[in-house]
């Protein structure tokens, strides 16, 4: 837990350096980091930027997984996952564009779409550490209430209250907002050697109660954490008040 949302940024992005610096003591194999969108990791992007530009960690042999993409919103389109990506972070490191993988929600088959993308995660040997945010109602990635615990990455519909959430984002027009997106799985969140999930602000507060003081339920994917040997979480003091 840390004062606000700033100072959680901070942390999550020293923590995440440190991570890749640390595998690359050790071995030659690219760091594989799962990245979410959304404003719950935005400071976390800055820290690493930041980091970045101090020359403390390069992104060079790092590659990418995303956890999602709205169908059928062009690539770019501002509200796009993509555009987010190239906006707020790998514009700004020295990532290769072709170690970034992001779901592409306007692939001609949306199912190969997403059993490619399972594919190429377990062809560099899975994830090493996925970050994620958490939906209000307690999604993890786009895996909304009522998702199987065993899922992978497939197509999903938002819950109308995401849809509301994420009005902010296009115009306030619920009309605008996709209603169908590209998601991984909660199983394929769980198989990452590592998870670190950010929860910031008041509105989060129930979504962090229900994860950590329920038990594992489908109607708050999130809670899955609670099964994975190495999981954090990070908050801030606004996120905590219902604990
Ligand atoms: C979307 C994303 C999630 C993200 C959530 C929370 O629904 N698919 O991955 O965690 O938004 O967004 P925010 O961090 O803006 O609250």
């Amino acid at each position: 837990i840390r004062d606000d949302k700033a100072a959680v940024g901070k942390y999550v992005g020293e923590y995440v350096a440190k991570r890749i610096n640390a595998h690359f003591e050790v071995t030659d194999r690219p760091f594989v980091l799962g990245c979410p969108t959304g404003s719950s990791p935005l400071d976390t992007y800055k820290t690493l930027i930041q980091i970045h530009r101090e020359g403390r960690v390069s992104f060079k042999n790092v590659i990418t997984f995303n956890m999602d993409e709205y169908v059928a919103l062009p690539k770019s389109h501002p509200e796009s996952y993509h555009s987010f990506m190239w906006n707020n972070f790998f514009s700004h490191i020295d990532i290769q564009p072709q170690n970034v993988h992001i779901l592409n929600g306007n692939a001609p088959d949306l199912v190969e779409e997403c059993n490619q993308y399972e594919a190429k995660i377990q062809a560099v040997g899975g994830i090493d550490l996925f970050m994620a945010g958490v939906g209000s109602d307690g999604h993890i990635a786009f895996n909304e209430p009522g998702s199987s615990l065993a899922s992978r990455t497939r197509i999903k519909t938002l819950a109308y209250d995401t849809v509301l959430d994420n009005s902010r984002f296009f115009e306030n027009d619920p009309l605008k907002v996709p209603r169908m997106a590209l998601t991984v799985g909660v199983q394929t969140v769980m198989d990452a050697r590592e998870i670190l999930v950010i929860i910031v602000g008041q509105h989060k507060a129930h979504a962090l109660a229900k994860c950590v003081e329920e038990g594992v339920n489908h109607m708050n994917t999130v809670s899955c954490i609670q099964l994975h040997p190495n999981a954090l979480l990070v908050s801030d003091e606004d996120a905590t008040s219902e604990l």
